[in-house]
This record gives structure tokens, C-alpha cells and sequence, in this order.
């Protein structure tokens, strides 16, 4: 086992420090200059974009890597994109269409609920993808088609290299699914470009190790935490609190900033930490008046933005800054959530419990 782990103490921080890695075989022969070729799609790419909808469907870290899809895969398939947790559809046996195309986000391709939420899908006739980590799963046998992320195998309970070559392996879905569309030729093409600096700067991120130890320490007795984030990076707030709560077992919630005012503004005061993701974006200037609005409440605010951007997030100097590179805008959620993963590692060996099997959870949940 201590071989495996190689110079790391845990699967969890060796699985974080591998993403440059991971990222790159998720991609590797998938990029031809301005196309995308994916051998496990291409028969069925017709279908799915003749699709009045698409179904995303998964449990956990998965999902999210759905949800921080689903703004990309709308932009660049114009198909209307709906979200949904394995296990809640099954509770309101949800409509499923002839016309939907079903896509199952699953890192071991055995999820109980996302393998019946299957099964559901197939008797109502939609066309069911799978994007799956593991070759042979039940999963991947019994969709019509999908894609393998090729992050190799991660043994880590809190998923995380998977999480960024779900996102990375579906935002290709979306550009083979666009490729005919004229009107986002140049969009498609930044992406591609986008994604081929990624490793380089998943690289640049992980610098930030230390500083997020430093940061953990200084988090190590709060009872709570807040990750407030919107458009791109909603997904990355809900999973940077997973990460917090499943490991270093404190509570956290990830939060849509838009909600704020409706709601989490009460809980503000001087000790509950807030973390806000303020990257560069179309939401940029909303990010800055939520945290305008939380420093006037005397939030402990951590903001997380764009290198460079300290002094336009935080005028005051007050509020602690992790910078971030810059990269297209909807590739922006595998970068941020990097440090937020380095974060709960932190927090986890600080408080002194199990990193890599927290109490009470499974890798795979195979039982409902
Ligand atoms: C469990 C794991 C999570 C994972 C979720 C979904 O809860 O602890 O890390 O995100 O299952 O698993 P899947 O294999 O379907 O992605």
C-alpha cells in the first residue's frame, strides 16, 4: 500500500497532486487541433443532438461534476439541460422521454441509485450515455454508448481527480455534440485551447499547497463553513463543502450567491468563515457586490479570485485571498476546486481523522 502511495501520505493527497496527470490522459487522443474525437460517441452523436433534452444524472461528487457541466453543455449544444440526483428521481419516478438523452455520471459505474436510475431511463426509451472511470462497469455495459474518463483508478473515498476529468470529459461531450453548430466556432475553439493549457495551470494550482495548509490551521476549530459560489463555479462551492464535510467531518454548505439574500445572509457574523469564489467571469461584478454585502455584516470572508484581482475583490485588505490562474471561463470549476480540495485534506490531517475512509462512507454505495 505505501508503495502505491508513493511519496504521499494518503490516496487522497496523491490523487489531488496527480490531476496534471490525470487530466492529460482524460484527454489524451481526444484533441485533434479544432476537433474532438470520441470513438465511444460518435455513432450516436446524431441522436443525441436531435435530443429535446438532456438528463443529467448521478449521486454525489458526480453530480456535481454534472452540475458544473451543465452551463457549457446548454451553451454549446442549445439543448435544454435538466439535473437531476439519482436517487430523487427515483423517488418521484420523474418523466423520462423517448426524446431525452439520459446522461449517467458515475466514478465507479456500480452506484446503486445511478445503476436503477438507469434502468429507469432505458424502459421510458431515452438514449442513455454513460461517463464512467471504470472500464467493464455495470455502467458502461449497459448504456448505449459514453465516454471513459481515464483518470486511472482512485482508492481515495472523497472523489477528486475524478471529479475534474468528469468535468473535463464532458465539456469534450459537449464540444463533439456543438461541432456543427457555425455560431460557436470561436467559442469551441478558446475551449480547445483552453483545455490543452489545463494541465499546466492544474499545475500552477497546486503551489497553493501550503498556503491552503496555513489556511486550514487557521479553520481547524471553527464548527462551520460557507462556499458561497454562481454560474460555473455554483458546482464548485457544493463541492468544495462536500470535500470539507465527507473528510474532515465539519459541517459545510456550499451555497448559490444569487440565494444570499434569501436566507444565509443571517447566519453571517464575525466568526462563521465564508469562502467566495469570485473568479473572473460574466458573474465577476456580482461576486464583488456579494462580497461587498458580507463584508459590511463583518464576515470572515476568504475569497478565492483571478491572479491579480486581490485588491479589486477585497479594496479593504481585510478578507483573505487565494489567487488562482485564469482560464477560459467554463474551465474555470477544475481550477478552483483544487485549493478547496487541498483545503479539506488540510483540515482532515489537522483534526486528526481518516483521510482516505471516513467514518460511515463507502467508496461505492452499491446498496439503496
Ligand atoms: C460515494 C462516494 C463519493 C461518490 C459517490 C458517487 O458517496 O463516497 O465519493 O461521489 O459515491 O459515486 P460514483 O462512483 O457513482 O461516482
Amino acid at each position: 500500500e505505501q508503495i502505491k502511495k508513493g511519496k504521499y501520505d494518503h490516496f487522497m493527497q496523491k490523487e489531488i497532486h496527480e490531476q496534471p496527470h490525470s487530466l492529460t490522459t482524460t484527454m489524451r487522443g481526444r484533441l485533434k487541433d479544432s476537433n474532438v474525437v470520441l470513438g465511444g460517441l460518435k455513432d450516436h452523436l446524431r441522436t443525441i443532438r436531435h435530443s429535446r433534452r438532456i438528463v443529467f444524472i448521478g449521486c454525489g461528487t458526480s453530480y456535481n461534476a454534472a452540475l458544473a457541466a451543465r452551463p457549457f453543455f446548454e451553451e454549446l449544444s442549445g439543448i435544454p439541460v435538466t439535473m437531476e440526483i439519482a436517487s430523487d428521481l427515483l423517488d418521484r419516478q420523474g418523466p423520462i422521454y423517448r426524446e431525452d438523452t439520459a446522461v449517467f455520471v458515475s466514478q465507479s459505474g456500480e452506484t446503486a441509485d445511478t445503476l436503477i436510475a438507469l434502468e429507469y431511463a432505458l424502459e421510458n426509451g431515452a438514449m442513455c450515455v454513460g461517463i464512467t472511470n471504470t472500464v467493464g462497469s455495470t455502467l458502461a455495459r449497459k448504456t448505449h454508448c459514453g465516454v471513459h474518463i481515464n483518470a486511472g483508478c482512485e482508492i481515495g473515498v472523497a472523489s477528486t481527480k475524478a471529479y475534474t476529468s468528469q468535468i473535463v470529459a464532458m465539456s469534450m461531450m459537449a464540444l463533439a455534440i456543438g461541432d456543427d453548430r457555425i455560431s460557436t466556432q470561436s467559442r469551441r475553439a478558446a475551449i480547445i485551447n483552453g483545455l490543452s493549457e489545463l494541465p499546466n495551470k492544474v499545475r500552477e494550482v497546486l503551489k497553493l499547497d501550503s498556503e491552503m495548509r496555513d489556511l486550514a490551521e487557521s479553520l481547524i476549530d471553527s464548527e462551520s463553513l460557507l462556499v458561497f459560489g454562481r454560474g460555473y463555479n455554483y458546482a464548485t462551492a457544493l463541492e468544495g463543502a462536500l470535500k470539507v464535510k465527507e473528510v474532515a467531518l465539519m459541517h459545510s454548505e456550499g451555497m448559490l450567491a444569487g440565494e444570499m439574500k434569501h436566507g444565509p445572509l443571517a447566519l453571517v457574523d464575525e466568526t462563521l468563515p465564508i469562502i467566495v469564489i469570485a473568479t473572473r467571469d460574466a458573474c465577476f461584478s456580482k461576486q464583488q457586490s456579494v462580497i461587498q454585502q458580507l463584508h459590511a455584516r463583518k464576515g470572515r470572508l476568504i475569497v478565492m479570485c483571478s491572479e491579480g484581482d486581490a485588491t479589486s475583490v477585497c479594496p479593504s485588505g481585510s478578507c483573505r485571498v487565494i489567487e488562482v490562474p485564469q482560464s477560459e471561463d467554463c474551465l474555470q470549476p477544475v481550477l478552483n476546486i483544487i485549493p478547496l480540495q487541498l483545503l479539506a485534506y488540510h483540515l482532515t490531517v489537522l483534526r486528526g481523522y481518516d483521510v482516505d475512509q471516513p467514518r460511515n462512507l463507502a467508496k461505492s454505495v452499491t446498496t439503496q
